[in-house]
């Protein structure tokens, strides 16, 4: 009797058991399914970075004979580091900005007489370090060099940021891949109890919830399309490292110095290789990326070979667009339309470049009504009697189909 009780009701708790069980492996599928396409994104990722190491110096090379300078600094190891704090002596790191390299030379062969002669920064160091001499070395002035340039390396490798490329703000619009994954479940799981296990009683409650995955489903499917086509956030590897923060932040290059084109023709311009030589032939070293970056640049020149920059900012063949009617007619500033470039380490796309874009700002946006061309025009009228207060770019026709359609 007790048996039979028991298969009657298993077989009642069984649909449950089928139901739940296809519930976990779905999960578990659609789960691993993610990862794996994440852990791919992130890898490749990483990959970039891993190149970016510093370069291991060539100075011990160019010296063979000469004592290496990590030979050298053994000596100096006892009292002093670089970048690890103070030891007996100060830490090293940048000291190389805080004297000539004749008060090196001087002070390395003989801090004493230094001391004694009234130098003031040996004779400041000298109580500041409770009047403990530092020992004298007997090195050549080029062997001094080299320790000197080797102490310069080394601070720079501290520097060194392998993430230098990496932008802070992300334009991309945010993935919606978890909620759609969801909206699916909601049509899938409903749809199986409906045909195969009936584990919900009324079957309008399973109605019901796929009707709610299906409009999850199509406003996040909604969502995807605007962005069909457009690459908003779209932020490629370049060739070379080459970083905007770097060159028009930290080192304000002015953006026009190599996109020459952006003031007065229709392209704004990439400038070519030679360019990069005004500066590289003499800047070998990158913070960085120490040599391998820069290296490249004269590779290219070397061999002839353009660099092949990838382009961010694409408009359809059928769009026109001209720099110089925005950047010198209009008075617009490159970040009006590009995003805080000088900040940037990649260059991202910050706009959708969609044609409700280029309109808008066109309803929103006063032509520089002073400009010669449009002495003619009858509504100077209109804004020098008052009738109008502003004239934008939709009033003097700008969003005619043609203006910007072949
Ligand atoms: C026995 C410990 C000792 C050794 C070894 C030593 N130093 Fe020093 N060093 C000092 C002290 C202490 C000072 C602080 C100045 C003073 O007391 O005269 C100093 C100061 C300096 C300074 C000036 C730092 C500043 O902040 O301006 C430099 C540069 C320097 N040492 C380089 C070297 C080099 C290069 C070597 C190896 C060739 C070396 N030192 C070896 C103890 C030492
Ligand atoms: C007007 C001068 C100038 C021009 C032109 C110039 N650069 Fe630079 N570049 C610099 C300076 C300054 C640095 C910083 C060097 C440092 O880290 O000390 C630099 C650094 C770099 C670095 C290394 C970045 C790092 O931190 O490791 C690379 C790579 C680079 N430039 C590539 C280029 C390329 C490619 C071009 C041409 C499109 C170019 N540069 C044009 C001045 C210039
Ligand atoms: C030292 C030269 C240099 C300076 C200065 C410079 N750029 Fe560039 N720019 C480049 C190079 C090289 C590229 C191509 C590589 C890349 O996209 O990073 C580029 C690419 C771009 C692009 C992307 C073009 C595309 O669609 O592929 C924009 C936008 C841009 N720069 C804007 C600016 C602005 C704005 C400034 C001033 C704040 C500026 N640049 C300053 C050299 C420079
Ligand atoms: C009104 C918006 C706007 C302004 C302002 C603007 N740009 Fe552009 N820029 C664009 C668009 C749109 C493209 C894509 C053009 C194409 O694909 O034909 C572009 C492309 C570029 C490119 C890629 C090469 C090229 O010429 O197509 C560079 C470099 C560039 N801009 C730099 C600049 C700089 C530097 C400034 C400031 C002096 C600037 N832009 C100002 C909208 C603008
Ligand atoms: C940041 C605002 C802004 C954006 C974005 C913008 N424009 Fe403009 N555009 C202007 C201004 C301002 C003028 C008027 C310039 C002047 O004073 O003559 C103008 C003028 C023009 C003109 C000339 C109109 C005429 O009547 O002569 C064309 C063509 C044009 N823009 C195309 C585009 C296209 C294509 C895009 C999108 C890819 C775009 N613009 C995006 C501000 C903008
Ligand atoms: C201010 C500039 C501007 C004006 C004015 C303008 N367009 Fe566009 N149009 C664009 C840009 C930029 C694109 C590319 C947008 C994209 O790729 O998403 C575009 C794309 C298009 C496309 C292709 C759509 C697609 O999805 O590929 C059509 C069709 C079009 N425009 C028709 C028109 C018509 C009709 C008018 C007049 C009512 C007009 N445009 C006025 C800038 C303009």
């Amino acid at each position: 009797m007790n048996f039979l009780y028991m298969i009657l009701k298993l077989k009642k708790i069984l649909p449950n058991i089928k139901f739940i069980s296809f519930l976990f492996i779905f999960i578990f599928a659609i789960t691993t399914l993610i990862n794996a396409n994440l852990n791919k994104n992130l890898t490749s990722k990483t990959d970039s970075l891993k190149t970016d190491t510093v370069k291991k110096d060539t100075l011990s090379k160019k010296t063979v004979n000469l004592r290496s300078p990590q030979e050298m600094f053994l000596s100096c190891a006892r009292c002093h580091s670089i970048g690890k704090g103070k030891l007996v002596g100060p830490d090293l790191f940048d000291v190389i900005s805080r004297h000539d390299s004749a008060w090196f030379a001087n002070f390395i062969r003989s801090s004493d007489s230094m001391v004694k002669a009234g130098d003031t920064s040996a004779l400041r160091l000298y109580l500041a370090y409770e009047k403990l001499p530092m020992p004298n070395h007997d090195f050549s002035p080029e062997e001094i060099q080299v320790l000197l340039n080797y102490i310069e390396l080394e601070g720079k490798k501290l520097k060194a940021n392998p993430n230098f490329l990496d932008n802070t703000v992300n334009y991309a619009p945010r993935s919606n891949s978890w909620l759609f994954i969801l909206s699916i479940l909601l049509i899938l799981l409903p749809l199986f109890d409906l045909i195969f296990s009936n584990f919900l009683k009324y079957k309008i409650i399973n109605v019901l919830l796929i009707l709610v995955g299906l409009a999850i489903c199509g406003k996040v499917l909604g969502e995807e399309a605007k962005y069909l086509g457009r690459s908003l956030g779209y932020e490629p590897d370049q060739p070379i490292k080459f970083s905007h923060r770097v060159h028009a932040g930290e080192n304000k290059i002015n953006c026009i110095y190599c996109h020459t084109g952006a003031i007065d023709s229709r392209y704004a311009s990439i400038p070519a290789t030679t360019l990069c030589l005004n500066c590289h032939n003499v800047i070998r070293y990158g913070t960085n990326t120490g040599e391998g970056e820069i290296d490249k640049i004269h590779q290219a020149v070397d061999s002839g070979k353009s660099i092949q920059w990838v382009k961010v900012y694409n408009l359809p063949d059928h769009v026109f667009f001209s720099h110089a009617q925005h950047v010198k007619d209009g008075k617009i500033n490159c970040d009006k339309c590009h995003g805080d470039v000088a900040n940037m380490g990649r260059i991202q796309q910050v706009t959708d470049l969609s044609m409700g874009w280029c309109m808008n700002c066109h309803k929103e946006t006063e032509v520089q009504f002073d400009n010669k061309y449009y002495t003619n025009y009858k509504l100077q009228e209109d804004l020098k009697s008052g009738k109008i207060s502003k004239v934008t770019v939709e009033d003097i026709g700008g969003n005619n189909c043609q203006k910007c359609h072949y």
